[in-house]
C-alpha cells in the first residue's frame, strides 16, 4: 500500500489521527489534519462551515492583497459567537492543523490572513459595534471595518481609536494601530479596556489590564495574530462630536515635485511638532503611467482646532502645490478623507522601517527607495514611502494608559512605510524584486532604537525584535502557548 492510499484511509477514520505521522509527505500529513479538523468542525457547526460552493468562494478570494487569494483553506467557518471560534480552536487543536484568521482581510503580508490546507475562520458575520454612554465604551465585533464603525458611533458623537482608511479592519488594533487621534490618544491598541480572547486550546479568557491576563492583553497591544483569537474589543472611545461638529481643519494637500522640501518639511514636523492635536501623513507616490515616472506627493494635515498653525503647518502650506483641498472637518470627515482602500486584485507589498526626524536621513531614504522605483519600473504599478510621525505625545499617552509591548523610547519618530502595487498580471512578487527590497531595506535601516511597525512590515522583518518589550513578548507567549501551537500552524511575525 502506498503512503497516499493510507493517508487516504485516514481520511475516511478521522478519529486515527496517529496514522497521519506515517505519511512522511508533510503536505500530504497538513491535508489529513485539515479534513479531520473541518469534518469534525461540520458535525458541530453545520452551515457556519464551507469547504466549497459561493460563499467559500467569495470569502477565499476576500483577501486585498492578490497573493492571500490564491490559497484554498480545506474549510473556512463563519463564526457567529466567540463560542464557535471555540470550536473551531478545539477541533484546529486537535486535530493539529494549519489555520487563519481574516478580520478586514487588509494584510498585505503573504499568508497571514489566509491559509493552505488548514481552516480559515472569517469574521464576516461578527460585525456588531455599541456604545455604551453609562460606561462609556464602544465594543466591537472583530468583523467590523473603521468606516461602518465610524458611522455606526457618529450619531452619538464618538469614535474609536482606529485606522485611517475605511475598508481596513479591526486586525490593526493587534499591530498597534496609528491614527488620524493617536497624536493625543496612543496607539489604536492603547484604547483597549477589556478583549475576550481564544486560546490555542479553545479556552475563553477575558483580558484586563489588572486581572490575572495583564500579561496577555499587554501582549495583545502589538503581538499580532500570536497571542490567541480576540473575539471582542471593549475600547475607550475619543469624544470627537458628531458630523455636523467641524471641530477639525486640515485636508489634502497634492504636489508633483519638491520632494526635498516636503522631506525636510516632514522631518522637521517629526522633530519639532509635539502637539497632542497635530496629525500628519505624508505619502511619496511614484506611478508608473505607460513608462513614464509620475510623482506625486500627497500630504494630510489636520488639527484639531479652528486651522492649521502656521507653527506647525507652515512650510508645507507654502511648498507650490497641484491643489489643496482644506478646511473645517468633522471627525467623520476627516476618517473619510482617505476613503476605502479595497481596490483589490494586484500584488501588495509593505515593509517598514523607522526613521528620527533627521532631514539627511529623510533624503536618503527617498534618494534609495526613489532609485530602486525606478530600476524595478516595469513591475509596478505604484510605488510609496510614507512617514507617519510618532510624536512623543502618542508614546507618552500609550504610556499613560498601561503601556503596550511595542513600548517605543521617548522623543518622536516616523514610522516609515515602503509600499509597492505591482502591475495587472504579476502574481506573485518576483524573486529579483524581493531581493531589491531586501537591499533596501538595509539601505533605509532604523534609526537605533525605534520599533518597526508591525501592520505595515515585510512577512520576513523581525518586527518583534526591535520592540521595547520583546523580552516581555517571548514569555508571555511561552506562557500562553507552552506548546507553540501557534507559530508552527500560522503564519505571521517572527521571533517567538
Ligand atoms: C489600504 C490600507 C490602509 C491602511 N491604513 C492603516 C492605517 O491608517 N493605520 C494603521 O495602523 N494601519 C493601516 N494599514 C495596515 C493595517 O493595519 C494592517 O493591514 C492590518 O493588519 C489590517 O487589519 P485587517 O483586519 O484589515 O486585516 P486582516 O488581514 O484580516 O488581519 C490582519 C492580521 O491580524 C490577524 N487578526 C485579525 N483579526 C484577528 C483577531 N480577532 N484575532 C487574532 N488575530 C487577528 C490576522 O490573522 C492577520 O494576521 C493599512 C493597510 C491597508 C491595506
Ligand atoms: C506531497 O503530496 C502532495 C499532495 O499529494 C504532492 O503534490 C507532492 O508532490 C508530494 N511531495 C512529495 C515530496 O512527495
Ligand atoms: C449582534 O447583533 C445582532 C443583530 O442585532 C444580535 O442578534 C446579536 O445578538 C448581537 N451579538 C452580540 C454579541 O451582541
Ligand atoms: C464639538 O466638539 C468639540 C471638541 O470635541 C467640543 O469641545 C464641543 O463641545 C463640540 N460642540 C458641539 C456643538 O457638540
Ligand atoms: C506639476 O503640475 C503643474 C500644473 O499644476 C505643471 O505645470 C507642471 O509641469 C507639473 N510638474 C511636473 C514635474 O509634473
Ligand atoms: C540614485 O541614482 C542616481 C542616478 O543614477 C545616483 O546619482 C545616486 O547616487 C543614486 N542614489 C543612491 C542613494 O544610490
Ligand atoms: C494604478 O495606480 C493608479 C494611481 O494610483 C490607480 O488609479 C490605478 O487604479 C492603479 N492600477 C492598478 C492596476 O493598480
Amino acid at each position: 500500500m502506498s503512503f497516499t492510499s493510507i493517508c487516504f484511509l485516514v481520511f475516511l477514520a478521522p478519529t486515527v489521527l496517529s496514522i497521519g505521522t506515517l505519511c512522511s509527505n508533510r503536505s500530504e500529513t497538513s491535508r489529513i489534519a485539515a479534513w479531520n479538523a473541518c469534518n469534525e468542525l461540520e458535525l458541530f457547526l453545520g452551515p457556519l462551515v464551507q469547504s466549497s460552493g459561493a460563499m467559500y468562494e467569495a470569502a477565499a478570494t476576500n483577501a486585498w492583497n492578490l497573493q492571500n487569494t490564491e490559497y484554498k483553506p480545506t474549510c473556512i467557518v463563519f463564526p457567529r459567537t466567540a463560542a464557535h471560534v471555540q470550536t473551531a480552536m478545539v477541533a484546529i487543536y486537535t486535530a493539529e492543523s494549519h489555520y487563519a484568521v481574516q478580520a478586514g482581510s487588509h494584510s498585505a503580508m503573504k499568508g497571514w490572513n489566509t491559509v493552505q490546507d488548514g481552516v480559515l475562520i472569517i469574521f464576516s458575520n461578527m460585525k456588531n459595534v455599541s456604545y455604551d454612554a453609562v460606561k462609556d465604551s464602544i465594543v466591537l465585533e472583530p468583523g467590523i471595518h473603521w468606516e461602518e464603525a465610524i458611522t455606526a458611533l457618529e450619531p452619538y458623537g464618538v469614535a474609536p481609536v482606529g485606522g485611517r482608511v475605511g475598508g481596513v479592519g479591526t486586525g490593526l488594533f493587534l499591530g498597534g494601530g496609528l491614527s488620524w487621534l493617536s497624536p493625543s490618544q496612543g496607539y489604536a491598541a492603547d484604547t483597549f479596556r477589556e478583549l475576550d480572547v481564544v486560546l490555542v486550546t479553545g479556552e475563553l479568557v477575558t483580558a484586563t489590564a489588572t486581572n490575572e491576563y495583564s500579561d496577555l492583553f499587554r501582549a495583545l497591544k502589538g503581538g499580532g495574530n500570536r497571542f490567541g483569537i480576540v473575539t471582542r474589543y471593549e475600547v475607550e472611545p475619543v469624544h470627537t462630536g458628531t458630523k455636523d461638529n467641524k471641530s477639525f481643519f486640515g485636508g489634502t494637500i497634492i504636489y508633483n515635485s519638491s520632494a526635498e522640501a516636503l522631506l525636510k518639511a516632514t522631518a522637521r514636523f517629526v522633530r519639532d511638532v509635539d502637539d497632542p492635536k497635530a496629525v500628519l501623513l505624508a505619502s511619496f507616490i511614484n506611478m508608473f503611467v505607460e513608462d513614464e515616472l509620475v510623482p506625486i506627493y500627497l500630504v494630510w494635515p489636520f488639527y484639531s482646532g479652528p486651522e492649521l498653525p502656521t507653527n506647525i503647518f507652515g512650510d508645507f502650506l507654502s511648498i507650490p502645490a497641484v491643489s489643496s483641498q482644506l478646511g473645517p472637518l468633522s471627525y467623520f470627515d476627516v476618517a473619510g478623507t482617505l476613503g476605502l482602500g479595497d481596490d483589490r486584485g494586484y500584488v501588495q507589498h509593505f515593509g517598514a522601517s523607522a526613521l528620527v526626524g533627521d532631514d539627511d536621513l529623510f533624503l536618503d531614504a527617498f534618494d534609495h527607495w526613489n532609485n530602486f522605483s525606478v530600476v524595478y519600473k516595469d513591475n509596478f504599478n505604484t510605488t510609496t514611502l510614507a512617514f507617519t510621525p510618532v510624536p512623543d505625545s502618542q508614546i507618552q499617552a500609550g504610556r499613560a494608559k498601561g503601556g503596550n509591548i511595542i513600548s517605543p523610547p521617548r522623543g518622536g519618530f516616523a514610522a516609515v512605510q515602503i509600499y509597492e502595487t505591482f502591475r495587472a498580471g504579476i502574481n506573485d512578487i518576483p524573486q529579483n524584486v524581493q531581493q531589491a527590497i531586501d537591499v533596501l531595506f538595509e539601505q533605509i535601516p532604523p534609526s537605533p532604537g525605534l520599533p518597526l511597525y508591525l501592520n505595515e512590515c515585510d512577512s520576513q522583518q523581525e518586527v518583534f525584535q526591535s520592540y521595547g518589550e520583546y523580552e516581555l513578548l517571548k514569555n508571555t507567549y511561552s506562557k500562553y502557548d507552552p506548546g507553540r501551537f501557534n507559530v508552527r500552524h500560522t503564519q505571521g511575525p517572527l521571533g517567538l
